[in-house]
């Protein structure tokens, strides 16, 4: 039996249980992956500065979200096709996600359906957000964010980063596509439900091209606000001016993200451009501007980088990868223990840097030379 110390180990037994072609499609990036390796470098190079006798016998992650507490602010990112992991893909992770406390974010391009997921995070008292990507058929969109309503969804995440689907090389060499009895299963009002074979490159890539709206601005946030009660967040932001655009155009939250870096190459890493992002919002002088929630992913792995994140300004943060790894190596059972090592990590940082609350995870934490 391997012990499992941390998530590299994971990663490790995901590596050897997955199929090659979607061990890439999880594990890869865009061009030369060199923002996927920035992502985990740049927490590296943050040093810490901690604090002693804080009396931290006793500490608290609580963290608020619109209006709801979660006793960790260790959340789940929107990731695809979980059923290449698991046979239980998203079920396993929603029952996971519920058991530690977390937050999920649930995929447009999930494996099961939204219903699905959503009855089966109910009977375990979990909460779910939807991501979402914009179809061409506006209708079938709108159809989609009512339903995520209607099935207790908590907010609404739009993905902006992804108007068409960045060029992941091992999915075009590999030639990726889905086997017939793994479907997207919410694009089934657009009749989509499946990736097939192309004739060079990435099924994926050409089922974005075929199904999603490339031609989404600002404008459509505003058009997201407008049909939903729920909270809006863009997720993809990587500047200080889209930060203040979200928020203008109705957005209450953002999510500072390059999606994992599978997107644009050589896109900074996210840790990088949190603090620019932070200090343009919170200084305005708008308050619905310097009121947005601002949470951060990409290449966090280990619970020093959470604790790096929320010193730098975010609320909370989402794991994609590492979610995916537990989940190919045990199941739901792998998934709780990604959060779990994760979480369990944050708490030991956060009492060895003299930190009771998130509240006291300040900037001051970085080590400035
Ligand atoms: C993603 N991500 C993603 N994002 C999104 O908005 N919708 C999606 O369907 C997906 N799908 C997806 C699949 C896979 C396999 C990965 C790895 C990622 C991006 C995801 O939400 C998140 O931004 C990154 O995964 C964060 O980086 P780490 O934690 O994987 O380093
Ligand atoms: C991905 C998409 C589906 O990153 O968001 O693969």
């Amino acid at each position: 039996m391997t012990t499992i110390t941390n998530i590299f180990d994971l990663e490790q037994l995901a590596r050897e249980a997955m199929l090659p072609m979607f061990y890439d499609y999880y594990a890869g990036g865009a061009g030369d992956e060199l923002t996927v390796h920035e992502n985990t470098e740049a927490y590296k190079r943050l040093k810490l500065a901690p604090r002693m006798l804080r009396g931290v016998g006793e500490r608290s992650m609580n963290v608020e979200l619109f209006g709801q507490t979660f006793s960790t602010p260790i959340a789940i990112a929107p990731t695809a096709l979980q059923r290449l992991a698991h046979p239980e893909g998203e079920l396993a992770t929603a029952r996971a996600a519920a058991r530690a406390g977390a937050l999920m974010i649930l995929s447009t391009t999930s494996t099961y359906s939204l219903e699905e997921v959503a009855a089966t995070s109910r009977e375990v008292g979990g909460t779910l957000w939807f991501q979402l990507y914009v179809f061409k058929d506006r209708a079938a969109s709108r159809d989609l964010v009512q339903r995520a309503e209607h099935e207790g969804c908590k907010a609404l995440v739009l993905t902006a980063d992804t108007p068409m689907l960045g060029k992941r090389e091992r999915d075009i060499r590999n030639g990726f596509h889905l086997p017939p009895d793994i479907q997207t299963k919410n694009y089934s009002a657009i009749g989509a439900t499946s990736v097939d074979t192309v004739s060079a490159g990435s099924g994926l890539s050409n089922h974005f091209f075929q199904n999603i709206d490339a031609s989404l601005t600002w404008k459509d946030v505003e058009w997201l606000c407008s049909i939903t009660n729920l909270p809006v967040l863009v997720k993809g932001v990587m500047r200080a001016d889209d930060a203040l655009q979200a928020a203008r155009h109705g957005a209450s939250g953002i999510v500072v993200s390059n999606h994992g870096g599978r997107q644009l190459d050589t896109s900074a890493a996210t840790i990088e451009v949190l603090p620019q992002v932070v200090a343009a919002v919170r200084s305005s002088a708008d308050s619905s501007i310097s009121s947005l929630e601002i949470l951060v992913d990409g290449g966090i792995r280990r619970g020093t980088d959470v604790l790096k994140a929320l010193a730098l300004g975010a609320k909370a943060v989402l794991l994609g990868r590492p979610i995916l790894w537990g989940l190919a190596a045990d199941g739901e059972r792998g998934v709780e223990t990604a959060l779990h090592c994760i979480r369990d990590e944050f708490d030991n940082a956060m009492a060895i840097s003299g930190c009771r609350t998130l509240h006291e995870i300040t900037s001051d934490l970085l080590f400035h030379p």
